[in-house]
């Protein structure tokens, strides 16, 4: 066992011994600072490294492994296993399973000449097997402990299949919901995506990396993917500087701050350069001005997709050029480990940053405890027990319930009445146990979700007649490109609009199947697919007291439903619990608490829209017949929910804004409102708080989220909450990347949306 010889050879460094005065006996010094110690360790095992195998510990490749043994016939595989078994790989990923991952763990630390372990990686997106809601239904949570601890719970199964490492949180900000991988983030917001992808990493990383239920955690895409142009995915990104420091890295920056270990660079070239060959991204800012010493893995494959993009002439011009602009672990494109050691040779590289990517790696390595046992994270009997516990169900069931957003409730139309009702529930997603499974759920097993259907099953008071009335998609659902979505069977239309007839009330379930956002699953249109649309229509005509209950990976444009209809739910993808989150806040069970984290639009047309939006010279005139200000016309500018919108089964009242002292008096100012509950049922509401820098050197948004607070309140009751403003929260970076506080007015709103009017000023 090799592995025991490294272990053994670290130990040693660590303790140095130092000659004493006058030739007395020696003492030794063990250094008790225990990065400090693994610096030594690490050096140690480098010391002994050929440059073939430190390059190998920069190689990553996707699984080749069946569980009774790798797959010969397959010819790259023949080749992958042959540089595991020299030492050329320093990790996997898609290798699941106590089994699989201790077969190639075994080559590894048994076959390969220093034995040094892989580092198993994973798209923990949202859950293993239990799975949690979408990210962005998460997000809709506004719930920090909720989030850290959804993470908290896939950690834990996905460490006992053996996997010691995620591709995740996501911490992309995007403003466009024709992005599928919307759903896969935080939002539309900086400030909101930050706390969330704190939240993220704490859950995934827990306070011990190295403890057997945790995972390393890595925050991507740095940088810019969320502006992919069109919302097209992979598109080109082209932001200013201004949109760069102020909106994209503020959630970066986050992730470094809770601790995260790892990042991943991004497929998208940044203002003309790939971010995966992007000195200024990896080296100056990352490693640079901010000081971050885990590793950065690149995207699948994208440093060979630099030779399409048009910056590399060739495979080893992109492994010179990842390699020079700091990106330490190469992903699928085989290209460092076949050209780096040759541009070694040849003074293209040098060996210093092949040194510097290989120490940053096996440091996290130990960090993971992966040198002390290489085999931690498999125990089957482990797998076993932890994989789908009842208490992961319950987390994942309360995760969903906090991310469900009740956009609409005329006549409080809901909560549903327990008893004596007739309800019909019309839609394919409602009785669809795979599509709130979400996209990227790799392990989780196909059509294991509660659906809507069985959550209302469970209340018995009520006559509930069930009718599909028209497939969202006809074939398979695993990959959107390879299914169809129907846009011409309505035979099911008929029975369901008889089923709404002879109900009191109709809930329609309707949205986007599980594979319709994601990753690669960008849309044109971002209204309801198919027919749902005209059956929506042909239900209300028949009768119009319809719950809608959304399903989707992203906001969508439901103009005519947020006219027409009279209570709108928005039900994401919630995971495994989806059904029961859904019937409970239906039945009033749970009073909804949730908030948009990103802006519904109107129209695809306003796309990207977002409540920070800079003012322009021409901002909205509220006057008929003007022509030249900014504005469609053809349609409004404001969204059709904003960001922070939310309602609740109760109502609740802000009041009694004040600002409590001058910035140069203690350094912050303290902002209190006072929130009553007005309504008759207890609720959470998620009070925010927003600022306008009225002037500045750059111009500022016309709102910014600084502050956010969850309160639960009694009917009747109210509570004074207080926000703090310090210069972190009142400054910005201009556009030489240099963060200022600038004296002047600000404008601060509280309120429950960002459309919050309630208002005061005070000067800095
Ligand atoms: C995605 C990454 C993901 C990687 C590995 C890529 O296509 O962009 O987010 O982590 O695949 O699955």
């Amino acid at each position: 066992m090799k592995y025991i010889w490294i272990l053994f050879l670290g130990l040693t460094v660590v303790s140095m011994t130092v000659p004493s005065e006058n030739n007395k006996p020696k003492v030794t010094i063990t250094d008790t600072d225990p990065s400090k110690e693994i610096a030594r360790k690490v050096d140690s095992i480098l010391s002994l490294m050929t440059l073939e195998e430190k390059i190998g510990q920069m190689n990553q490749y996707n699984g080749f492994w069946n569980v009774t043994g790798p797959v010969p016939e397959n010819g790259d595989a023949a080749r992958k296993y042959d540089h595991l078994k020299k030492g050329w790989v320093g990790s996997m990923l898609n290798v699941r399973g106590v089994e699989e991952v201790m077969a190639v763990q075994k080559i590894a630390v048994e076959e390969t000449r220093l034995g040094i372990p892989l580092i198993i990686g994973f798209d923990l997106i949202h859950g293993y097997k239990t799975m949690s809601p979408i990210p962005l239904a998460e997000s809709a949570s506004w719930d920090m402990e909720a989030i850290r601890k959804s993470a908290e719970v896939g950690a834990a199964e996905a460490a006992a299949a053996g996997i010691n490492w995620t591709f995740a949180p996501m911490v992309d900000v995007s403003r466009d919901a024709r992005w599928g991988r919307v759903m896969e983030g935080g939002g539309e917001d900086p400030y909101l995506g930050s706390k969330i992808a704190a939240a993220r990493v704490k859950g995934f990383q827990g306070e011990d990396l190295s403890a057997v239920n945790t995972v390393a955690a890595c925050a991507k895409h740095f940088a810019g993917y969320g502006f992919a142009e069109a919302g097209r995915d992979y598109n080109t990104v082209d932001v200013g500087t201004s949109t760069l420091y102020n909106v994209i890295f503020p959630p970066f920056q986050a992730s470094i701050d809770a601790g995260v270990k790892t990042f991943m660079n991004s497929f998208n070239d940044l203002n003309g350069i790939p971010a995966t060959g992007d000195e200024f991204l990896q080296r100056d800012i990352l490693k640079g001005e901010w000081g971050f010493d885990g590793f950065v893995v690149s995207d699948w494959g994208s440093m060979r997709e630099m030779i399409a993009h048009g910056f590399a002439k060739d495979g080893k011009h992109a492994a010179q050029l990842a390699a020079n602009a700091g990106c330490d672990m190469d992903m699928e494109s085989y290209l460092y480990v076949s050209e780096l050691a040759k541009l070694v040779r040849e003074k293209k590289v040098d060996e210093s940053k092949i040194d510097d990517a290989a120490r940053r790696i096996l440091t996290v390595k130990y960090e993971l405890g992966l040198f002390d046992d290489p085999y931690k994270y498999c125990d089957p009997k482990r797998e076993k027990s932890v994989i789908n516990a009842p208490e992961h169900h319950e987390a994942v069931l309360d995760m969903a319930k906090k991310s469900i957003v009740l956009l609409k409730n005329e006549n409080n139309m809901l909560p549903l009445a327990k008893s004596g009702m007739k309800i019909a529930l019309i839609g394919a997603l409602a009785s669809d146990k795979n599509s709130p499974l979400g996209s990227w759920r790799i392990a989780a097993d196909d059509n294991t979700a509660i659906s809507v259907l069985e959550g209302m099953q469970e209340y018995k008071g009520n006559e509930l007649t069930f009718a599909k009335g028209a497939d969202v998609s006809i074939g398979k659902t695993q990959f959107i490109s390879e299914t169809k979505i129907n846009t011409t069977d309505k035979s099911g239309f008929p029975e369901a609009i008889e089923a709404a007839k002879n109900a009191d009330k109709v809930v329609m379930v309707l949205g986007e199947i599980g594979f319709q956002s994601g990753e690669g699953r960008s849309r044109a249109n971002i209204d309801l697919p198919g027919v749902q649309q005209e059956l929506l229509e042909a239900v209300h005509a028949v009768n119009p007291n319809i719950v809608l209950v959304l399903n989707n990976g992203r906001p969508l444009t439901i103009g005519w439903a947020a006219e027409n209809i009279p209570a709108i739910v928005e039900g994401w993808h919630l995971g495994s619990q989806s059904g029961h989150a859904i019937a409970q806040v239906l039945y009033g069970d749970y009073n909804p608490s949730g908030k948009l984290p990103m802006s519904f639009p109107r129209s695809v047309g306003q796309v990207p829209i977002y409540y920070n939006y800079k003012n322009t010279g021409r901002p909205v005139i509220p006057a008929p017949n003007l022509v030249f200000w900014s504005h469609y016309i053809d349609e409004d500018n404001s969204p059709l929910y904003p960001f922070g919108h939310g309602l609740s089964y109760t109502t609740f009242e802000y009041s009694d804004l004040s600002v409590s002292s001058n910035f140069r008096g203690n350094g912050e100012i303290t902002v209190s409102v006072k929130l009553t509950n007005t309504g008759s049922k207890e609720g959470k509401e998620v009070a925010q708080l927003y600022i306008r820098d009225m002037f500045a050197s750059v111009n500022r948004p016309v709102k910014e989220l600084k502050g956010f607070e969850m309160v639960s309140l009694s009917p009747g009751e109210s509570k004074t909450v207080e926000f703090t403003l310090t210069r972190k929260e009142l400054g910005f970076y201009n556009n030489q990347g240099k963060f200022v506080v600038e004296r002047g007015e600000f404008q601060v709103f509280v309120g429950g949306s960002s459309s919050a009017t309630l208002n005061t000023k005070f000067n800095l």
